[in-house]
């Protein structure tokens, strides 16, 4: 692969709507605490919408599909029905079962007990899209071509992802379970300053096309706090699929409406591409860290394996003596994740295309290799780091998690890529597209908006996956649920939920605090470390940059909304990411 020097993140893509937090806040950031069940997501009617549902007595799965489609309504740069995402489900063990209510409804009739299981509903590539999509004819690629146009739009997995998990653990009907969205997208929802500030990114995008700025401008102007934001298109398309469930979407009036407005656009999508359009249930990545157990998403996400890689890595070393934010933390991380993102570029992809060297790529002997290679009190450089395997074979985005009063656990991160996906709708739909297939390689080499330099095994292939950063994920420790994260931010999403669990248990954080505080990522390339203000002091800047670390700082990146089980007192500790103030920890 040709290494790149001018790769960059596009910050408008990493989604900022609130800076990170100073030393003096994080020093009192307290979780919001609750006894039997919580919710976390980016917008507090959504949190609402899942504890009542978890009130009436519905399980976690239940609350999670709830959840899903009132984000769809009420978070609608992010939550969607037009994209795809991943899920973590963690079953309750049975001795946990009944504990709060006696009761064990739903859950594949307890078949599952104590497991965990991964739900792959990511986007999948139209049928007749190839390799050089995104390339001229000289082979350049185009800008814009995989972001802008309909062209850049992937196969939406996000309807049959909810339905397909509600029919296989949830205990209540799809319409019980869709009211709440569909109510919140009749009626409208008054809008406070969080959601201002991230309708506010691209109001100028909503005023290219008459049926997007119809909803998402307020006669012209964009919305202000207090208006009212009423999506009747959006509650009729969400009727009929509380009404036929998937058929609706992928065989009915929905695709075809799709489909119509993507074929006068230049783009790719067929009936066909809905009617064979499928999830996929697989085991989770997992993997062991100072005595817990993380367990993650598998590809076609990289997430699960580069946290995994990173975790072994940094396992033998004293993090929690060297402490958060540390010069020697900051140097083993920083080097772990080059090495793991240089190894997630070049040999990962969506497992139904090719070949993922999972085990290989997770062995000791490989961790132990690449740990080796890490110099102390020195930055190794970029370039001289490869996929350390050998040749390869062959923004927008939210995070919410939930836990019920039985103990069972959803991580879940769904996306259509920027924030407001392709920032256009199909006809009367109501809901934004995905621009999904940024997230495969254009061009060996060519960075994506994230800057990620991928490899020739996550190019586009008709009906393949774009491999993607989203990590849901869940801990736990002696076999019981211990905390549920994960975040936004495209390739940010891999350090964000690392971090996450690293400030817990190595650095003594509360949940809280461990969202909030101030992040560090790198990704091999582009070879510069992003670190959010107030992470470094002006020592540990200055004897990191001797040790050759060069530093962008970015206001702020991500949206971590975790959940952590107090071992002792058995609470739920919930918090919301201050970066997302329209988001809301609440439980009962
Ligand atoms: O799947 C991925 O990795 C990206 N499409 C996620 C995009 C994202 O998180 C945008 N949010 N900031």
């Amino acid at each position: 692969m040709t290494q790149p020097d001018t790769a960059t993140i596009s910050t408008s893509a990493l989604d900022v709507t609130a800076p990170a937090t100073t030393h003096a806040e994080l020093a009192t950031a307290r979780p919001v605490t609750a006894k039997h069940a919580m919710v976390v997501t980016a917008q507090h009617l959504a949190t609402q919408v899942g504890v009542d549902i978890l009130k009436r007595g519905g399980n976690a799965v239940d609350a999670t599909v709830a959840v899903g489609y009132a984000l769809a309504v009420v978070h609608p740069c992010c939550g969607n029905i037009g994209g795809g995402g991943f899920m973590v489900l963690h079953l309750a063990p049975s001795e946990n079962q009944g504990m709060d209510k006696g009761e064990d409804k739903g859950l594949a009739n307890g078949m599952d007990k104590g497991k965990t299981v991964f739900l792959d509903f990511r986007e999948k590539a139209p049928l007749k899209a190839t390799p050089t999509l995104f390339q001229d004819a000289e082979g350049n690629v185009v800008k814009g071509r995989s972001t802008d146009t309909y062209l850049g739009v992937g196969v939406p997995g996000t309807v049959m992802g909810l339905n397909t998990a509600l029919q296989t653990y949830g205990t209540m009907s799809r319409k019980e379970v869709m009211a709440p969205a569909i109510k919140l997208a009749r009626d409208g929802f008054v809008l406070t300053q969080g959601d201002i500030n991230i309708l506010h990114t691209r109001s100028q995008d909503f005023a290219k096309y008459p049926n997007v700025a119809a909803i998402f401008l307020n006669h012209g102007k964009p919305y202000e706090v207090g208006d009212r934001l009423v999506q009747p298109q959006l509650a009729h398309t969400l009727e009929q699929i509380a009404k036929d469930g998937s058929r609706a979407f992928y065989h009915g009036s929905i695709a075809q409406a799709v489909v119509k407005t993507s074929e006068k656009n230049g783009g790719l999508l067929s009936l066909k591409d809905f009617a064979d359009y499928t999830v996929q249930w697989d085991k989770p990545i997992t993997c062991g860290y100072h005595g817990y157990t993380v367990l993650s998403a598998p590809p076609p996400s990289s997430g699960g394996t580069t946290i995994c890689q990173i975790l072994q890595i940094i396992q033998p070393y004293p993090m929690g003596q060297w402490g958060y934010g540390s010069v020697n933390t900051l140097h083993t991380l920083v080097e772990a994740e080059r090495r793991a993102f240089a190894d997630r570029n070049t040999y990962l992809g969506d497992p139904a295309f090719v070949n993922n060297p999972i085990d290989e790529l997770l062995s000791p002997k490989h961790i132990a290799k690449m740990r080796a290679t890490i110099q102390p009190g020195k930055a190794t450089p970029s370039s001289e780091i490869k996929g350390s395997l050998g040749p390869a074979e062959g923004q927008h985005t939210t995070h919410f998690s939930i836990v019920d009063a039985q103990g069972n656990a959803v991580s879940i991160t769904f996306t259509i890529n920027y924030l407001f996906g392709l920032g256009q709708i199909a006809g009367n739909t109501g809901f934004f597209l995905n621009n999904e297939m940024d997230d495969f390689t254009a061009k060996p080499g060519v960075p994506n908006s994230f800057g990620l330099v991928q490899g020739r095994i996550n190019q586009i292939e008709p009906g393949k996956r774009p491999l993607s950063s989203m990590s849901p994920t869940i801990v736990l420790k002696d076999g019981k649920l211990f905390m549920v994260t994960g975040s936004p931010g495209g390739s940010t999403i891999i350090s964000t939920t690392l971090e996450s669990i690293l400030n817990v248990v190595d650095f003594g954080m509360n949940m809280q605090q461990a969202v909030d505080a101030p992040r560090v990522h790198h990704q091999w390339y582009p070879d510069v470390v992003l670190v959010e203000p107030g992470l470094l002091t002006p020592a540990t800047k200055s004897t990191l940059e001797k040790m050759g670390y060069a530093f962008k700082e970015v206001e702020s990146w991500g949206a971590d909304e975790a959940i952590l089980v107090d071992q002792k007192t058995g609470l739920l500790d919930g918090a919301n990411d201050r970066r997302r103030p329209a988001g809301l920890a609440a439980g009962y």
